[in-house]
């Protein structure tokens, strides 16, 4: 008898407590990472296995529209002319076996060649990305068999045509592919501005860095903070995400130690209902500065 009472005042005291985790833990937000841009960063498996990461971009496919030939640039993991991306296959499905999304970047800040120039030019690539990197088919998929989760938009160059039909065209195939984007912190962004206007995209990881007019300043965030407040009042998108480098070496400017981050940065946009996260530049400093193992909690 006194152990029945026992156990039902614990229950009474442990269910209400679950439940506040579980709900705690769905309002959390979450970290996203580019992994590609550098050989020493560790495999996308290992990446994946730290736990980190809810959202990992492959960057970059560095080569598309304007009739060229797509070319997939993975630094020195693997060598998609000699068809050796195809060993990721496996890494990836094991990173989405632990719920991860593996998402194709497309752009980047420098190397390769991008541009569209029509809207068939804009189908054209969403038919490429569909049969050789989604659930379509095509006898040279780069990375074989693995189906990504969605397709990430990184302009950087070129001009803002007609990515907002590449973005359409791909939720035709499938509504329920992941569409992200990384604009710039200045609004709107030069590149993605009228694509976003489209709405069709899912998350969005602004780039808070190398633009010190909307980024973090050695303590001050005001700067940051009202660039946040223009990005999560200006657009239709479910998701935004404070987009900075994970160490000094990452970018030229916009870095923010782990604790100012957390201690700072954080409580100051956490309440908006947009808020998702952070996204890291890259998984190679992650690495080298230990900063989402440091941030994670928090985050
Ligand atoms: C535009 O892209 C198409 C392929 O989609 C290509 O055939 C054509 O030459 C390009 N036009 C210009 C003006 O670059
Ligand atoms: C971190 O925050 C402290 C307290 O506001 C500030 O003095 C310091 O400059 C910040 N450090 C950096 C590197 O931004
Ligand atoms: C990385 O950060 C975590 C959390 O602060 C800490 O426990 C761990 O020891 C750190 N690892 C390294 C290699 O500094």
């Amino acid at each position: 008898m006194a152990s029945q009472t026992r156990i039902s005042i614990l229950s009474l005291l442990i269910i209400p407590l679950l439940l506040s985790l579980l709900t705690a833990s769905a309002q959390a937000g979450s970290i996203a990472v580019y992994w590609g841009q550098n050989g020493n960063e560790r495999t996308l498996a290992e990446t994946c296995a730290t736990g980190n990461y809810r959202y990992v971009m492959l960057a970059f496919l560095t080569t598309f529209g304007n009739g060229q030939t797509p070319v997939l640039n993975l630094a020195g993991h693997c060598n998609p002319s000699a068809g050796t991306c195809t060993r990721l296959t496996s890494d990836i499905q094991s990173c989405q076996s632990m719920g991860m999304k593996v998402i194709l970047s497309l752009g980047g800040a420098s190397r390769g060649s991008y541009q569209l120039n029509s809207t068939s030019d804009a189908q054209n690539v969403a038919d490429y990305l569909w049969n050789n990197y989604l659930s379509g088919s095509s006898s040279s998929r780069p990375l074989g068999s693995a189906v990504l989760d969605g397709i990430d938009f990184d302009i950087e160059s070129g001009s803002s045509d007609y990515y907002g039909d590449l973005a359409k065209s791909l939720k035709q195939y499938n509504s329920q592919l992941y569409l992200t984007a990384a604009p710039q912190c200045p609004y709107p962004d030069a590149y993605l501005g009228p694509a976003l206007q489209t709405g069709s995209f899912d998350y969005v990881w602004v780039q808070f860095y190398n633009n010190p007019p909307c980024q973090y300043s050695s303590g001050d965030i005001t700067n940051l903070v009202n660039s946040w407040k223009t990005w999560t009042s200006s657009f239709l998108v479910r998701n935004v995400f404070l987009g900075i480098p994970a160490s000094t070496d990452a970018a030229g400017s916009g870095y923010i130690p782990p604790n100012n981050l957390t201690s700072q940065v954080l409580p100051a946009i956490q309440g908006s209902s947009k808020y998702g996260g952070i996204m890291l530049w890259n998984r190679y400093y992650d690495l080298e500065n230990n900063y989402s193992d440091q941030v994670k909690g928090s985050v």
